[in-house]
């Protein structure tokens, strides 16, 4: 165990968050979507240290943080497809999966040796700032322990990961709520995972997506049956049932709600937190129980993660 210290996005903050991180320790930090534990994606030691701290299952791919498309250009290969696409949604909660730069220096277990890296360019300005001052590329899954709720506040990162990740800025809460939509980009695109782009905005621009990701075959923890899982057990398209706390969507009785107004922006922003509050207050026993979400917009990563987090626990 180390003590996680709390930084704040300040020069002195973002200063000694890059120190951390040129010695290969590991630093969460904020971005649009959901916290990231960030670590040198150069540094095989840092790698295997993310792996560790979230104790996850195996090597999963990790996603490359970059501050812009020209750092992307120096790990991946970005033909005019992947240029348009970036220009239209970087800085921004896409993520692209694009053929690797091959000896442009990512630690193999970022990418699994799959031929291809996963990169994000994030807009928050704080995630921006720290790409700049460390000068490198970051890999951050999500900062929470495998198989949890993503974190969306610097004290859901400390809540799940005190003592095993060196630092934490606090960037505040989380604007989008949900991780980033990640679209395959090496051979036909595909959407390999829905997320803060809606795929109506990606369909505008390249037509109809097929959807890549196959659950039997999961490459991906965000492709793993149970994920994002509350202690609660969780139910789907529900109403009130006085059993269960009800966290609701749109007008009517609940015990939280997503967006009173409907607004699914909102409710992505509010979901990772609402999911935490709803297993605060479960008794022993007491399960969570959630309102119909629409299947439209950002809807569509809402009802993935709801339908991860309700499913059977291994
Ligand atoms: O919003 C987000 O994307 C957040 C923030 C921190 O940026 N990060 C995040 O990372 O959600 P993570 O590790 O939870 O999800 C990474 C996903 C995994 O599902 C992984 O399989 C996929 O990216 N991935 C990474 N590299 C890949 C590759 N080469 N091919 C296919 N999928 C890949
Ligand atoms: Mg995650």
């Amino acid at each position: 165990m180390i003590e996680t210290e709390a930084l704040t996005p300040s020069p002195q903050g973002l200063a000694r968050a890059a120190e951390i991180l040129r010695a290969a320790g590991l630093v969460a930090f904020p971005t649009e979507t959901v916290y990231g534990l960030g670590g040198d994606a150069r540094s095989d030691l840092a790698v295997a240290r993310i792996f560790e701290a979230k104790a996850r299952p195996r090597f999963n791919p990790l996603i490359v943080h970059l501050p812009d498309l020209d750092a992307a250009r120096e790990f991946a290969v970005v033909d005019a497809r992947a240029e348009a696409v970036a220009q239209a949604f970087w800085p921004g909660p896409l993520t692209l999966v694009l053929p690797l730069r091959a000896g442009a220096g990512l630690s193999p277990y970022v990418t699994a040796e799959l031929g291809s890296v996963a990169i994000r360019v994030p807009a928050h300005p704080v995630a921006q700032a720290l790409l700049r001052e460390f000068g490198g590329p970051l890999a951050a899954p999500s900062a929470n322990p495998s198989g949890r709720i993503s974190p969306t506040r610097a004290e859901h990162v400390l809540a799940g990961l005190s003592g095993r990740v060196a630092a934490v800025v606090d960037g505040g809460p989380c604007a989008v709520g949900v991780e980033s939509t990640i679209l395959g980009l090496v051979g036909a695109p595909a959407l390999l995972r829905a997320g803060g782009v809606t795929s109506e905005a990606l369909e505008a621009l390249l037509g109809p997506l097929p959807i890549g990701g196959d659950a039997s075959k999961p490459n991906a923890p965000g492709q793993l049956a149970s994920h994002y899982a509350p202690e609660a057990s969780l139910r789907l398209n529900a109403t009130p049932d006085g059993a269960s706390v009800f966290i609701g969507f749109g007008y009517g009785a609940s015990d939280l709600n997503l967006s009173p107004r409907g607004d699914l922006v909102e409710a992505a922003a509010n979901l990772f937190h609402l999911l935490r509050e709803a297993d605060a207050l479960a008794k022993p026993g007491q399960g969570i129980a959630i309102a119909p979400i629409p299947e439209t917009g950002l809807g569509r990563a809402i009802n993935d993660r709801l339908r991860r987090a309700a499913a059977p626990r291994p």
